[in-house]
């Protein structure tokens, strides 16, 4: 019986086959220079418009955090793990990263402690993500959250998953918001941290835009009333899923609406796409999610461009190579043997951007033990020297 983190992970996760920057459009692919005039003029440009761009400030109910950089790492079920996220800090030591989310209910009863658990170990703010729709567990997950070493606790408030929205946790509390702000309330008088919301703009599309925004609106302004200290807006709404285009427009409008910081999310795999976004939003910050699968240093990348530092190249295939192989031998490390069943994700996203990748990515997918695999990754690490 698959738990709802494990069903979240597989109805979410694109098959593991192409690299998720490959599907999108052209146009969008090319490759991010390190530097050169153009762009560097082209930053400079957009910076100046970018006035938003300032360090975020969220006062808790004893505690206040501050952040000085405007770029999130989404929660990732099933892949944000602790070792992507020290890939992540790599390139972007100061950004917000999360834990994949936890259920409440199941932190109660002794399950997947072990994420809220390990965050001794980290070396940035990492912000820890609940789901549930019991106002008490949140809070008790949130306290432990909280002792655990947690900068703020979120609360998931998008997550589409069917098994999970019917229970009323994720995106299903977008259609109950008075139990929504019950539980905001819950949580930020349980812990002293900043509490914040992911979410989306709505269950369902309505038929006219400026309903939809309002929609979006009315509700992101009753989670600022119950206390959220900033908001994710993910610019889709539940009906949508992760098809059509997300709508920055429906973010610009809840974010003029909003006192309190609203970071835009959705549709942002690059550099480019997050000064667009931004200024298109004037939101605070953005959260960045599916790009980063097979590239922890977008983080980074967009970091750099949005502060007016040089944008640091994207690791070409050998040493995509080897961060693949580090990442399995962690992966192993701290896994066993099921390990590699998590690293294969991995490293079809990662293992890219050489003559005959998609055969050796076969290959690799078959490697029956951990060590096969890694000898097939400095196999191919030699013959690209
Ligand atoms: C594989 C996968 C796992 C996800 N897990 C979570 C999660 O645990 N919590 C959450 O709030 N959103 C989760 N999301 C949604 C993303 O965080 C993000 O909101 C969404 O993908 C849109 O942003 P993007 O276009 O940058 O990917 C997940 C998405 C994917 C594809």
């Amino acid at each position: 019986m698959l738990s709802s983190i494990q069903a979240a992970a597989m109805e979410m996760a694109p098959v593991p086959t192409q690299h998720p920057q490959d599907q999108r459009p052209q146009e969008q692919r090319r490759p991010i220079a390190a530097n050169g005039p153009n762009r560097q003029m082209a930053k400079m440009h957009a910076l100046n418009q970018l006035p938003m761009i300032r360090d975020l400030q969220l006062r808790g109910s004893s505690i206040e955090r501050r952040l000085r950089c405007n770029v999130l790492q989404s929660p990732l079920a099933g892949v944000s793990d602790r070792i992507f996220r020290a890939l992540v800090r790599r390139w972007a030591p100061d950004a917000l990263l999360f834990t994949e989310m936890v259920n409440a209910t199941s932190l109660e009863l002794g399950h997947g402690r072990g994420k809220v658990e390990e965050l001794s170990d980290e070396i940035g703010p990492i912000g820890v993500q609940l789901f549930d729709h019991r106002p008490q567990a949140m809070a008790d997950a949130a306290r432990r959250a909280e002792d655990s070493g947690a900068f703020l606790v979120d609360i998931n408030m998008g997550c589409p998953v069917r098994k999970i929205a019917r229970k009323g946790g994720g995106s299903g509390l977008i259609r109950d918001p008075d139990l929504a702000c019950r539980i905001v309330e819950s949580v930020a008088s349980a812990v002293g941290v900043p509490v914040t919301v992911k979410t989306r703009l709505g269950w369902c599309n309505p038929p006219e835009i400026d309903t939809a925004h309002g929609a979006a609106v009315a509700w992101c302004r009753q989670l600022e009333n119950a206390g959220a200290r900033l908001l994710t807006v993910h610019g889709r709404t539940r009906e949508q899923r992760f098809s059509g285009a997300a709508d920055w427009e429906a973010i610009a409008s809840v974010k003029q609406a909003l006192s309190i910081p609203v970071i835009a999310n959705g549709d942002i795999n690059s550099p480019d796409d997050a000064v667009r976004c931004l200024e298109m939003t004037r939101a605070d910050g953005v959260m960045v999610g599916r790009g980063t699968m097979g590239a922890p240093w977008l983080v980074g990348q967009i970091d750099a461009a949005l502060s007016g530092r040089a944008i640091p190249s994207t690791p070409g295939p050998r040493e995509r190579l080897l961060l693949a192989s580090e990442q399995l031998q962690a992966l192993v490390e701290t896994r066993g043997d099921h390990g590699l069943l998590i690293a294969r994700k991995h490293m079809s996203w990662t293992c890219t951007g050489f003559t005959g990748a998609s055969q050796f990515r076969q290959k690799l997918m078959r490697a029956p033990t951990p060590d096969q695999a890694l000898t097939l990754l400095q196999q191919q690490q030699e013959q690209l020297a």
